[in-house]
């Protein structure tokens, strides 16, 4: 195993060779969602599970041998090293064929590629963590990372939203945070549904009716593009500035090093500037590629 330095992060390296993965085993598969299964992963070689450190917000490629390479972001916390966590939606070819695999299966993985959540800025902050469907996958990572170093930051809000019960993702981890007086969890479906007893609305809606202050506090935004689309407007309204808006960008990758120019959005390499921007720094272009 080889350890180099790329755009200034520590990453990885089979044989010298930044495109060659590393084998990984599946250890244990958890059903999410009727689409979205999270995997827990566990390097073959034991020497590198042990040097392998990333930071909430990078993602990685993975592939199935004989199918392809897709990107995903890591929704474990790095504070927990035992092993590491990605949950995938079903889309097409490579995440199909994941959801084929078993227990005990090998795959490949490079990384951990991009930048992370800015974890010295939200030191001493109020967080408001707003998400919807997958889009908890990332922000997971973070709220566990947080709960971890609890005494680090100040009020932790947690709005979490998908279409029905069926679609919330991580149920276990609601269940916990919703039972945690450290934590504001609230968790929302789309519309009224017989097997649901909790709140309903949108998650832009019910982000305004829980309107927690913007002083002191950074709001983070992960989930589909409808749902920011409406959430920044929502957390403005509120009275956070774009500086006070943090999320993550998603744009087909090749690569995942800044090498093959398949990610650009305006002037930026999601895979190397990003994923994770203000929404202050995306602002002038975001709107036309969402
Ligand atoms: C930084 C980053 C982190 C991501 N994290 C996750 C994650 O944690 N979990 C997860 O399930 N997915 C995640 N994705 C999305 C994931 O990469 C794609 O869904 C995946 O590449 C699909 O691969 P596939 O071979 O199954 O689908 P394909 O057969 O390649 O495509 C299926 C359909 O999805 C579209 N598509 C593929 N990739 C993207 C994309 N990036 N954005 C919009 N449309 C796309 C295609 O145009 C096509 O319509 C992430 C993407 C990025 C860039
Ligand atoms: S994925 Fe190749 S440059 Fe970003």
């Amino acid at each position: 195993m080889t350890t180099t330095v790329i755009n200034g992060r520590k990453k990885f390296f089979s044989q010298n060779n930044v495109y060659v993965p590393h084998v990984c085993v599946i250890e244990k598969i958890v059903d999410e969602t009727p689409t979205i299964r999270t995997f827990h992963f566990k390097f073959k070689d034991e020497k590198m599970q042990q040097a392998f450190t990333f930071e909430s917000g990078q993602f990685g490629e993975y592939t199935v041998f004989g199918s392809g390479e897709a990107t995903f972001c890591i929704s474990s916390s790095p504070t927990r090293k035992d092993h590491f966590e990605v949950a995938l939606q079903r889309a097409g070819k490579v995440t199909n064929a994941f959801h084929r695999l078993e227990v005990g299966s090998e795959i490949g993985f490079r990384g951990p590629y991009g930048n992370s959540f800015p974890l010295e800025l939200l030191k001493g902050k109020n967080l408001v963590f707003v998400g919807g469907g997958i889009g908890l996958a990332p922000l997971r990572s973070l709220i566990w990372n947080v709960i971890d170093n609890r005494d680090l930051y100040e009020k932790v809000d947690i709005i979490y939203g998908a279409r029905s019960p069926s679609d919330l993702s991580f149920k276990y981890d609601l269940e916990t945070w919703s039972k945690d007086t450290r934590l504001n969890m609230v968790t929302t479906i789309d519309r009224a549904d017989p097997a649901w007893s909790g709140r309903v609305g949108m998650v832009p809606t019910v982000l305004e009716q829980v309107a927690p202050s913007p002083k002191n506090a950074i709001a983070i935004v992960c989930g589909p593009p409808i749902m920011i689309r409406f959430t920044f407007p929502a957390l403005a309204k509120l009275g956070f500035t774009p500086d006070q808006m943090i999320t993550t960008l998603e744009k087909r990758m090749k690569c995942g090093i800044g090498k093959c120019g398949r990610c650009n959005i305006g002037p930026v390499f999601v895979c190397k500037d990003g994923p994770v921007f203000s929404y202050a720094q995306i602002k002038s272009f975001i709107t036309n590629e969402a």
